[in-house]
């Protein structure tokens, strides 16, 4: 494959190396008994799946939150400071009333909303940041609607930097059944002989477009991996329950079971369009995948990016840093003169036979008791979402 290093039958993991932070037995008890006496830190949930992400490899090759040398880099230049790629800073905000304690510790611990200590974090760079140019950087905009830039608004301006080491799972409660880690999914490939992968990012409900290009893009490879975000989103999106049930039936009634693995991106959505759609496909490369689909307005949110800015952002790195190839989808929709799914590139017709919803417009249905049509959305996936919206 053009630009993969390859590592056995499957592409080398983001940085070459597949990290493990995940302590067990007696060496976890060992930390667990040290860990009381260090300042502990209350973990957001985002953190929490941050450490989680960076404990099972998800974030490879990140061993820890960025020290301040690779968050400026990172932010600057969309890279670490040994130049790989990597366009989103996975940082540590800690609370200003912490931050001499803090800097005087060897670690500190990391503790959940049930007071148990989930990780050590080794304190090895304490700094300040400017939280308005992060968001210009990362956001491209530094605006409170932006739930990016909201949710930056919320943190300390002081960061800790450090490695992790993990010594409590994330608890993924309904989602565990799909909670592959990248160990995992590679063994899973590696077993169905799959040498190009597919994956497939959503935080949304699937509808007949994503289906288009999830199979349009199967067509060309050997397996399918569709891998929706349960962690943290925006509160109006829909409940990840919700759309990991509406992949649940799909699958049953519309995919070749062989050809496609189900599994659960544990990472909290940013919302921060291109640059998330290349961290999206550095991840999905840890999990064992060649290919990466990046579709309209990929891990966008309102107008803040232009509909194709997350495929162009990928003609700034070379195929060899990537390592994992992008596959592009034009806008996709049914349409009627077609009688079928088409594209902007693959369609003639006006405006007029194309079926378009957006999100917001489709919740509103769901609202009002209308199903939206089936050229927009399988009947199973409608039903599910009706029984969504009444338990909700
Ligand atoms: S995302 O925030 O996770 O990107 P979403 O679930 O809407 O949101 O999209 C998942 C993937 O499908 C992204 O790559 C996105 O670009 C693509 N996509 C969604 N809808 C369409 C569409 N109508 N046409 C083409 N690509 C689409």
């Amino acid at each position: 494959m053009k630009g993969a290093k390859m590592m056995g039958g499957l592409i080398a993991p983001h940085g070459g190396r597949l990290v493990q932070r995940v302590i067990l037995g007696e060496e976890k008890e060992n930390w667990l008994e040290r860990a009381v006496a260090f300042p502990a830190i209350p973990a957001s949930a985002v953190t929490l799946s941050d450490l989680h992400c960076l404990a099972t490899g998800v974030f490879s090759p990140l061993t820890g939150f960025l020290n301040e040398q690779d968050y400026l880099s990172v932010r600057d230049e969309m890279r670490l400071s040994d130049g790989t790629v990597w366009s989103i800073p996975i940082t540590l905000p800690i609370p200003e009333e912490k931050v001499e304690e803090v800097k005087r510790a060897e670690y500190v611990s990391l503790v959940d909303g049930t007071g148990a200590i989930v990780a050590v974090v080794r304190v090895e760079s304490v700094y300040q940041v400017d939280h308005e140019l992060e968001a210009l950087k990362v956001y491209r905009t530094t605006d409170h609607q932006h739930p990016g830039v909201a949710r930056l608004a919320t943190h300390s301006s002081t960061y800790l930097g450090g490695e992790i080491t993990l010594l409590k799972r994330l608890d993924q409660g309904i989602f565990t059944k799909y909670a592959y880690d990248p160990i995992d999914t590679r063994k899973v490939f590696e077993e169905l002989g799959w040498q190009k992968v597919v994956g497939f990012q959503t935080r949304n409900p699937v509808h007949r477009a994503h289906e288009y290009i999830q199979k349009a893009a199967l067509e060309t490879v050997d397996g399918l991996f569709l891998h929706p975000l349960v962690g943290q989103t925006k509160s109006d999106d829909i409940a990840a329950d919700v759309r990991l049930k509406s992949y649940e039936v799909i699958l049953e009634h519309y995919y070749p079971r062989e050809r496609v693995v189900l599994g659960v991106f544990p990472a909290a959505m940013r919302y921060a369009g291109p640059r998330e759609a290349i961290f999206h496909a550095m991840a999905r490369k840890n999990y064992g995948c060649t290919h990466f689909i990046v579709g309209r307005d990929h891990a966008g949110v309102g107008d803040y990016y232009g509909t194709y800015d997350a495929q162009k952002i990928f003609t700034q790195f070379t195929p060899a840093e990537l390592g994992i190839t992008p596959l592009f989808f034009e806008h996709s929709f049914y349409c009627k003169k077609c009688a079928g799914m088409a594209s902007y590139k693959t369609c003639p017709h006006s405006k007029e036979d194309h079926v378009i919803l957006s999100g917001t417009k489709v919740r509103q249905m769901l609202r009002d008791g209308i199903m939206p049509p089936p050229e927009f959305s399988r009947p199973e996936v409608v039903q599910v979402l009706i029984e969504g919206m009444r338990k909700n």
